[in-house]
């Protein structure tokens, strides 16, 4: 974990924050208090988070499971810039810019399956591989030739069945920065999961606000506190250390959680995993929410420094997904996701009500929120680099 030194503060210079502030922020957990507001409601910052977090950072934009078959394909939008993931032809997943190379249209939208894509603005054709196959009536554009044009691919990693993507070329891989906590969910088998159900949510906020919210157990008392805090008390969460850039948030409970939904047990849990839920955070946004029969991974895609969209993508082990009840079983852990989601759209509503506001400063952070910490030194040991 990288954490920024109180000297090293007064070298950090960024718009709108105050070096008071940014120390603050650099204290010992104890001590520490939470990011001054323009951190959140600042374009100026989000422009600088792009260019030294953003585009430098692995972020997870498909599970392999969405792209089982040759052609298959799923389009989306990644910091400005329009994407697919396309299986190949040749059995390669790939990462590419869904752009025209003729006059920059993007050619697919949605997912499916196809052979060829082909632009709907002058029908140029391009395989699965990002080559294009075809251009009408190009003949007379002279020393044009199709076989050097191909779609521009994005550094892509494969891990855990999750399909990651980083604008940088200079990152380094993603797998070895988080060895240590693909070794304690090893047991889950991550690899093993399958998408089963997808909610959808236009969030009119930062994107740090959601990946606070996620990662610390203190609002169970107020926020859920007939839903979480009965079992998963706030006061009994715990913050795990952590040797690479990621936060685990362990929620323990005493109490026999009734299954209702009848989903098997993931094989080989360890007493704890059985009983316990875990949020876990890969910096900046890779968030994965485990228990003992599902994940749900809550997919971000930031627009902007207030809006950004999430897709909770229900997650089920494939063996789970053979059963009988699947889909039933599916649609319990989806409608449970979606009440514990709306109770924190609340309280993200009303913290960018309150950021926004021109009498805010920034708060202390409760040691529970040690999470938020970790992100905190990290975010600022980036920004720092940058500026
Ligand atoms: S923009 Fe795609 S074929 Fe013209
Ligand atoms: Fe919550």
């Amino acid at each position: 974990m990288t954490v920024v030194s109180l000297a090293e503060t007064n070298e950090i210079s960024l718009p709108g924050l105050a070096p008071k502030e940014i120390a603050r922020v650099a204290r010992p957990l104890e001590q520490a208090w939470t990011m001054p507001p323009a951190a959140y409601t600042s374009p100026e910052i989000f422009e600088l988070e792009k260019a030294a977090i953003l585009r430098k950072s692995w972020i997870p934009i498909g599970r392999v499971d969405q792209v089982s078959k040759p052609g298959d394909y799923v389009a989306l939008t990644l910091l400005d810039q329009p994407i697919m993931i396309v299986h190949g032809k040749d059995g390669e997943i790939r990462v590419m810019s869904r752009v025209c190379l003729h006059r920059a249209a993007p050619i697919v939208e949605g997912a499916g399956n196809r052979r060829l894509f082909t632009c709907p603005y002058h029908a140029w054709t391009y395989k699965s591989d990002g080559q294009l196959a075809g251009a009408p009536l190009m003949d007379d554009a002279e020393g044009f030739d199709k076989k050097k044009c191909r779609l521009p691919q994005m550094r892509t990693e494969i891990w855990n069945g999750f399909i990651l993507v980083n604008f940088d070329d200079d990152t380094e891989p993603f797998a070895p920065q988080v060895a240590s906590f693909a070794r304690y969910f090893e047991n889950f088998k991550l690899d093993e999961m399958v998408i089963v159900k997808t909610l959808e949510f236009d969030s009119p906020w930062n994107w740090k606000i959601l990946v606070e919210n996620f990662m610390e157990a203190y609002h169970h008392i107020a926020t859920h506190s007939t839903t979480f805090e009965p079992i998963y008390h706030a006061r009994d969460s715990l913050v795990l250390d952590a040797d690479g850039p990621y936060s685990i948030l362990r929620m323990p409970t005493n109490k026999v959680v009734e299954n209702e939904a009848g989903l098997p047990m993931i094989e080989g849990l360890t007493e704890n995993q059985q009983t316990d839920i875990y949020a876990s955070v890969l910096f900046p946004f890779f968030l994965i929410g485990l228990q003992r029969d599902a994940m749900a991974w809550y997919q971000i895609l930031p627009i902007s420094h207030d809006r950004l969209t999430l897709k909770i993508q229900v997650c089920l082990p494939r063996s789970t997904t053979d059963l009988p009840d699947a889909e039933k079983m599916a649609e319990a852990v989806g409608e449970m996701l979606n009440v514990i989601h709306h109770e924190d759209i609340g309280a993200n509503d009303l913290v960018w009500n309150g950021l926004t506001a021109p009498l805010t400063r920034q708060g202390r952070l409760s040691p529970l929120e040690r999470s938020i910490w970790q992100l905190n030194q990290w975010w600022l040991a980036r920004m720092a680099e940058a500026g």
